[in-house]
């Protein structure tokens, strides 16, 4: 038995996945499409993976969606996005590769498929490349990638990553047609990074919401568009804290409802050297569902259909723990945890997770109020020294008498944490022992921690 293989989060059946592409609700069923080679566990050849779902929980999957086509250069089908054009044909623009002139840093193209089954095969349009970099004159663009279309009134819309003079860039086009694309501008530019990947732009309530991952930890904005097509910030923050220790590249769809809902890329770096699985690398994180507080914050959450999941389950309420470690007695690899604490102002306490009988191996979800600390420690995670073993921390400050929410999801070699909604850390870890499977609560400073309650699940596995 893999002792890593997740049991609740999306994969598809053997080798490499990377990014979510396309995700798309259509005709009742939600689907996923995904970067994957489907001839090794390791990157190359991309492909486009897919998969659909009724619930958002359950997945069937598909035959690969898109091939590179070898014969017209193409080495490889890069991320990007799916939509129903205005004569309801299922469409899809995606980034084309080559090797040399048509290399990913100066040669990208963006390419678009169409579906006439109802999404199950796909024919690249006979007059590819939809958009080339000549759209743009006489700009220094590289690394052009990702596209993410919408429409708003009568016109189309789309993003695209890359950078210009070496600044990380999100650009912005628009068509009447969803065939023929006009450069606007520049929707953002940074000199922080220095290029953006998969930008995701949409609406919430009033407001947008700029994603993009920068080769480092995910970030997002919230602000406005403005009428010349620049994005003006008014909120930002890290989506997730943790980058390529486990999150990343996330993609996002609408559903019927209205609701926005993601999914991340959780990478496989933090193995490092570690051979214990094989055969596959990449998962998808759980969906999550985005709203905005009042303030611009994002509000990121998972979706509540995940709990059909939801097996056995422990529930304790108002608990005061001091010294004693709490042995919280449910055991497992595949576990929920939601639990809320009433702070004092001087506590620091952890949740050890996935810890072995004697605690050789353990990782400690910890939150410390005087430094308003929120840490993912996985110096302990697991016996071999190949893994990455970084700890992972995100600030998050609580006002006076705000009680703490932690929501954490524990899957094999996957821990996804959320604090009170607003921040995330998703991560990886690859422990070896067999009992490594108990929960564990501990005061570490201060005198008593009071849980409000703490609630244990078992998951069952969506296959
Ligand atoms: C992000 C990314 C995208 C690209 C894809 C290639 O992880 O680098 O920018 O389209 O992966 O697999």
């Amino acid at each position: 038995m893999d002792l890593y293989r997740p049991i609740y989060h999306f994969m598809p059946e053997k080798n490499w996945m990377n990014d979510p592409n396309g995700p798309i609700y259509y005709k009742g069923e939600y689907h996923l499409f995904y970067q994957t080679n489907p001839n090794d566990y390791h990157w190359d050849t991309m492909h486009w993976g897919h998969a659909k779902s009724i619930d958002l929980v359950h997945w069937n999957h598909l035959p690969i969606a898109l091939y590179p086509s070898n014969e017209l250069g193409e080495k490889h089908c890069f991320s990007g996005c799916t939509f129903t054009n205005d004569q309801g044909i299922p469409t899809i623009y995606y980034t084309s590769v080559g090797e040399g002139q048509r290399h990913q840093s100066v040669g990208a193209e963006q390419w678009m498929a169409v579906s006439h089954d109802d999404m199950v095969t796909w024919e690249k349009a006979k007059n590819n490349p939809r958009l080339t970099l000549d759209l743009h004159e006489n700009m220094d663009i590289k690394e052009w990638r990702d596209p993410f279309v919408w429409k708003d009134g009568d016109n189309w819309y789309m993003v695209l990553g890359g950078s210009n003079d070496g600044n990380g860039c999100v650009f912005i086009y628009k068509s009447k047609n969803s065939l023929d694309w006009k450069f606007l501008n520049i929707l953002y530019e940074t000199n922080k990074y220095k290029f953006l990947e998969c930008p995701n732009l949409f609406k919430l309530g009033d407001k947008y919401v700029l994603i993009y991952s920068p080769n480092d930890m995910v970030v997002y904005h919230t602000g406005i568009l403005n009428s010349d097509f620049t994005f003006t910030t008014e909120y930002q923050d890290i989506f997730d804290n943790s980058g390529w220790e486990g999150y990343y590249a996330p993609n996002s769809l609408v559903d019927p409802n209205g609701r926005r809902v993601i999914w991340g890329w959780m990478t496989e770096a933090s193995r490092g050297e570690f051979k214990g699985p094989l055969g596959w690398a990449g998962a998808q994180s759980i969906p999550r569902m985005l709203s905005l507080y009042n303030n611009g914050k994002l509000k990121i959450e998972p979706v509540s259909e995940l709990k059909v999941l939801r097996a056995e389950e422990k529930l304790l309420t108002d608990v005061k723990v001091n010294s004693e470690n709490l042995k919280l007695g449910v055991q497992g690899r595949a576990l929920e945890i939601k639990a809320e604490f009433e702070l004092n102002g001087d506590e620091e306490f952890s949740i050890q997770v996935l810890q072995s009988k004697n605690a050789q191996e353990q990782t400690s979800i910890s939150y410390n109020v005087i430094n308003s600390e929120l840490t993912v420690d996985r110096s302990k995670s697991t016996l071999s020294e190949l893994p990455h073993k970084s700890k992972l921390s995100a600030s998050l400050y609580l006002s006076k008498g705000e009680i703490l929410k932690l929501h954490i999801f524990i899957d094999h070699s996957i821990i996804e944490v959320f604090a009170n909604y607003e921040k995330c850390i998703s991560t990886r870890v690859y422990p070896t022992l067999d009992d490594t499977t108990g929960v564990t609560l501990s005061l570490t400073k201060g005198i008593e921690l009071n849980v409000k309650s703490f609630t244990i699940w078992k998951m069952k596995s969506i296959w």
